[in-house]
This record gives structure tokens, sequence and C-alpha cells, in this order.
């Protein structure tokens, strides 16, 4: 990198915190889009702490996301997850990245556009297909045609998805890409007017 990007670089990051303040930074958009592995770098860039909400459902619970939809199926895990989100919710700042279905509840959607700063990393289907059949830890993709239920997942959320304060563009690039690009995007958000946040 050169000087003169880092240097951009360390603009949008000082803007981007700026605007956040001290809301949660949220990441939402479906299985393989990268919201933990970009969220996490993206708290790094920010130098704030990260925390994934499935990760959250299962200390909790202490069980794992598979095992919670098999003993109580998915309408319980929705109540959990929308209740853990609603508590990490009022601490900030901090990166939070959402199981896929989160941000579908319209209680919990409503909360994030309230209280947080909604990021959608957006990917095509077959990134995100290359990525989730690497792995079969996704209880929704247990069918017949896992690919063709993914497809009807983008089709049901990506109208609901849009509402997310930014959109960025997910693809198979280099991670950190697509967190500078987070970061530009929130940067752009900046209007000079925010406080700098105090501890
Ligand atoms: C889900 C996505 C999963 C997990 C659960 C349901 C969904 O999280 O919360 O399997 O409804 O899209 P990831 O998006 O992190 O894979």
């Amino acid at each position: 990198m050169t000087g003169l990007q880092t240097s951009a670089l360390e603009q949008d990051i000082a803007k981007a915190q700026r605007v956040l303040g001290h809301r949660n930074l949220v990441f939402v958009g479906l299985m393989g889009a990268g919201k933990s592995a970009i969220g996490r770098l993206v708290a790094q860039m920010l130098e704030i702490p990260f925390i994934d909400s499935d990760h959250e459902i299962e200390r909790v619970s202490r069980m794992t996301v598979p095992e919670l939809f098999e003993a109580y199926g998915e309408s319980e895990f929705r109540a959990l997850e929308a209740r853990v989100i609603k508590r990490l919710l009022k601490t900030g700042p901090r990166v939070l990245s959402t199981g896929g279905g989160a941000f579908m509840n319209d209680v919990t959607r409503a909360s994030v556009l309230a209280n947080g700063l909604s990021v959608w990393l957006k990917a095509d289907l077959e990134v995100l297909w290359m990525r989730v059949s690497k792995r079969d830890t996704r209880p929704l993709l247990q069918t017949a045609n896992p690919k063709q239920t993914l497809s009807d997942l983008l089709d049901q959320r990506y109208p609901v998805y849009e509402k997310a304060d930014v959109t960025v563009q997910s693809r198979d690039d280099a991670r950190e890409i697509i967190a500078a690009e987070t970061v530009a995007a929130i940067a752009q958000l900046y209007s000079g007017q925010e406080k700098v946040p105090t501890a």
C-alpha cells in the first residue's frame, strides 16, 4: 500500500468511528456473505470489539445452532436470536455480525435500524454457494437441493436486506479489500456534525 492510500484509509477509519459513535455496526446478509470474516477485520480497523450473534446464542444456550434447531425448531431459535440481539445492541460501539435470518425479524430489524448502523454484505448466489457448500453446518440448507434453497432465500431476503443503511458488494476478493470498502462506505455517511465519541 502506498503512503497516499494508507492515509486515505486512515481518514476513512477516523470518519467511520465518528459516524458510528457508541452504536453497534451490524453486519447482515445471507449465509456465506462473509459477515464474520469481514466483520472481524472491520472491528480491528475501527479498534472496537467484535461479537457474533450466533456465537453468543451458542454461549448462552450451551448448544450449537444445529442442536438448537434440532431440539427446539426454528421458531424457538428465532425467539432466542431476537432476545440476544436486543441485548447486544444496548452496548457499543462494537461490530456485531448477525445470523442470516436475524434482520428478517421485524422487531430485530426495527431495533437494528433505530439503534445500530447496518451493513448489508451482498453477494451473488455462486459466491455464496461456493462458500456454504464446503460445510454442512447450516440447518436451513439440509434440503434435497440446498443450492435451490439458497437461491430461494436470496429471492425472499434481498428486498429486506436492502433496508440496511449501507450495502457493500462481497465477492471472491481479498477480505482486506472488502473490509476497507466497508469502512469507506461508512465514512461516506460522515457529515462533519458528529460528536467525537467519549468513553
Ligand atoms: C441462518 C444463518 C446462520 C444461522 C442459522 C440460520 C439463516 O448464520 O444463524 O443457521 O437463517 O440464514 P450465518 O448467516 O452466519 O451462516
